[in-house]
């Protein structure tokens, strides 16, 4: 059942001096929820951007079940499997939570804008949604502004969408900041849900208690390089992971 849906293999970037990856390795596995952590401007962010497309690699590759896709363009990596959120929400601000829902889906399935507002969806889409938004913990109007909702649910309402999207791996940045213990507790249900499914997490976050508590293998990164990889328990009493954070200006 060990199969390897996502492989960074030796990747470097560099900003101008700044290295932001050196050499990194890293392998996500089908069915489990991996924890990328590590002290603020460690490189986390980075690697997720390496990994959907969005920044190139100076050297190294990358693998998405089994096929390199290390110089796909960032939209080709989305229709092949791999969803991601953001670091801050984002979403068609102007659209309805209804629309916003949709579309997101309707982009890894190529629909066009014009065909997914007046093209009608499965009852299938429908009966998920409505399951994911019950773990979620949302009873809304859906034809609101997606701006009329808090931040906490906008951020819960990410992950729902790109889970609907039905992705084989889920790229996760900081989905808990700002959210109060309830909504971590609904994030966490959300990412346990995707995994048990079958798909791959990668789970960028700062709350250590829910890393801890949800994660099943973590990668730590510090500097753009990996100080650590192992089980919660194998990283929480690592001396070199202690360090870098207890080292740092940083809010972990
Ligand atoms: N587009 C860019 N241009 C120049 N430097 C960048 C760029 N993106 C990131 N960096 C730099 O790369 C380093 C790593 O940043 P990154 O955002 O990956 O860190 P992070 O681990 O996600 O931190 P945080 O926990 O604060 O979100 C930082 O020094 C940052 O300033
Ligand atoms: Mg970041």
């Amino acid at each position: 059942m060990e199969r390897v849906l996502l492989e960074v293999r030796d990747v470097n970037k560099a900003f101008g001096g700044v290295i932001t990856a050196k050499n990194v390795d890293m392998k996500v596995m089908a069915g489990e929820i991996h924890g990328l952590i590590g002290p603020n401007g460690a490189g986390k962010t980075t690697l997720l951007n390496l990994i959907s497309g969005i920044y190139e690699v100076d050297s190294g590759h990358i693998f998405f079940e089994g096929n390199e896709i290390t110089n796909l363009p960032a939209h080709k990596r989305a229709r092949l499997g791999l969803g991601r959120t953001f670091q801050s929400p984002r979403f068609m601000n102007r659209a309805s939570i209804k629309d916003n829902l949709e579309l997101g889906t309707d982009l890894r399935n190529q629909f066009t804008y014009i065909q997914s507002f007046f093209g009608k969806k499965g009852a299938d889409f429908y009966s998920e949604l409505e399951e994911l938004m019950e773990i979620a913990g949302f009873t809304f109007d859906w034809n609101e502004h997606i701006t009329s909702l808090p931040y906490g649910q906008q951020k819960l309402l990410e992950i729902v969408r790109a889970m609907l999207a039905h992705p084989t791996v889920i790229l996760v940045d900081e989905p808990a900041a700002g959210l109060n213990k309830q909504e971590q507790e609904r994030v966490s249900l959300l990412l346990r849900k995707a995994v048990d499914s079958g798909m791959g997490v990668v789970l960028i976050e700062h709350t250590m208690e829910m890393v801890m508590n949800i994660c099943d293998n973590i990668t730590v990164l510090n500097f753009g390089e990996v100080i650590a990889k192992g089980k919660p328990q194998e990283i929480a009493t690592n001396p070199q992971v202690i360090e870098a954070y207890l080292g740092g200006e940083n809010d972990a």
